[in-house]
């Protein structure tokens, strides 16, 4: 028996395995926050390849939320008609199709990796103002943001609930809020970057209400039988950041809220942040949110060993386990990872001949 491929039940919706292509930015949207055909045959081949959960890069809920201006969005009725065949797809390989609802705050109007430049895009080239919980830049080279008052946060929490219910009609099954990596929710709960006096900063309860405030949003918008994920950077590795002791309290709030899954990432609020990268690095952030908080979470970050992820799912550190750059290099990682330790892989009728 293995752990690893023991189906995941959340709510009304069973996850094959506990395998899940994490969000990954492909900066390769068409005009206006459209997916194209890169996604529908890069995520297709995730699920063709097994993974349980196929979750899609992040995903703006505003075109001003998106980091690059070949973000994919879901901020109106064409976005809805031009996902719905990449989700036909991806549910027709048995995967279960989830969207990354983002908004990038003051990571927002960045050029994608590969550009000529760095940093801000200007205006002159397709860029934007961003907003964020204050007024400073991320880095030099950033775009200044614009502080957003009370109004503007409530129509932010209105975009999610918008967007989550676009993601339904697109023919997503789960949603995953993005309330990590210094982008705009981590923004308002970190207080590196949030030193707002309203009640929407201060203690960590103001610090956290707008995250919290999505999430319930999120729930009332898509109903009780879906599954809504939220990722969090559980620690900003900064003193006087965000520590994992805050994220096992947002984590039980979280839960309260309707949120059935942490998906435990980190860092990403300060550039200063020493990150001890290695092997499985995130997973004791998980296995303690987890345990504490006793809410089921996800694994992410350096795992790329078949047997790492099945001892991460039978020692109970984590419920679910998600792969970023290992599926990026091998989409077939989840056959292959059953072939070792089931013995039974599920390969697609049309690959068997390969066997
Ligand atoms: C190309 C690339 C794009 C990424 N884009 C996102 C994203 O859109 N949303 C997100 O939450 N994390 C994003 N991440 C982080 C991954 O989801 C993952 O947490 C990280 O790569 C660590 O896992 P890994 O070691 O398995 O790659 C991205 C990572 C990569 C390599």
């Amino acid at each position: 028996m293995s752990a690893l491929f023991t189906p995941l039940t959340l709510r009304g919706v069973t996850l094959p395995n506990r395998v899940a292509l994490a969000p990954m930015c492909q900066y390769s949207a068409g005009p206006d926050g459209l997916p194209t055909d890169w996604h529908r045959v890069h995520l297709g081949s995730r699920a063709v390849g097994g993974a349980g959960l196929i979750i899609t890069e992040a995903t703006a809920v505003v075109p001003e939320g998106r980091i690059s201006p070949q973000d994919t969005g879901l901020w109106s009725d064409a976005h809805v008609d031009a996902w719905r065949p990449i989700t036909a797809f991806i549910a027709a390989q048995g995967s279960v199709p989830a969207v990354q609802l983002a908004h990038a705050g003051f990571k927002a109007s960045t050029y994608r990796p590969w550009a000529e430049h760095r940093g801000g895009v200007p205006d002159a080239d397709g860029g934007w103002t961003p907003v964020s919980p204050g007024a400073e830049p991320f880095l030099p080279d950033y775009r200044t943001p614009t502080a957003l008052d009370e109004a503007g946060v409530a129509e932010v929490v209105e975009a999610f609930a918008t967007a989550a219910r676009r993601a339904l009609a697109a023919g997503f099954a789960a949603v995953e809020i993005h309330a990590a990596h210094g982008y705009l929710l981590h923004e308002f709960l970190s207080p590196l970057t949030n030193h707002r006096t309203d009640g929407y900063g201060g203690d960590r309860a103001g610090r956290m209400r707008l995250t919290l405030e999505v999430a319930r949003a999120v729930r009332a918008a898509v109903g009780e039988a879906v599954p809504v994920l939220t990722r969090i950077s559980a620690t900003d590795w900064v003193d006087g950041g965000w520590t994992v002791e805050d994220s096992v309290v947002l984590a039980g709030e979280l839960a309260a809220a309707g949120v059935d899954l942490v998906d435990t990432s980190s860092g990403g609020a300060a550039a200063r942040a020493s990150v001890p990268i290695g092997p499985g690095y995130q997973v004791p952030l998980a296995a303690r949110i987890r345990r504490e908080a006793g809410v089921p979470t996800g694994a992410v970050g350096l795992i790329v060993e078949p047997e790492q992820a099945e001892q991460i799912v039978a020692a109970g550190e984590a419920d679910l386990v998600l792969l970023g750059r290992e599926l990026l290099r091998d989409p077939y990682w989840p056959h292959r990872a059953a072939a070792k330790l089931t013995q039974t892989p599920a390969w697609p009728n049309q690959y068997t001949r390969a066997f």
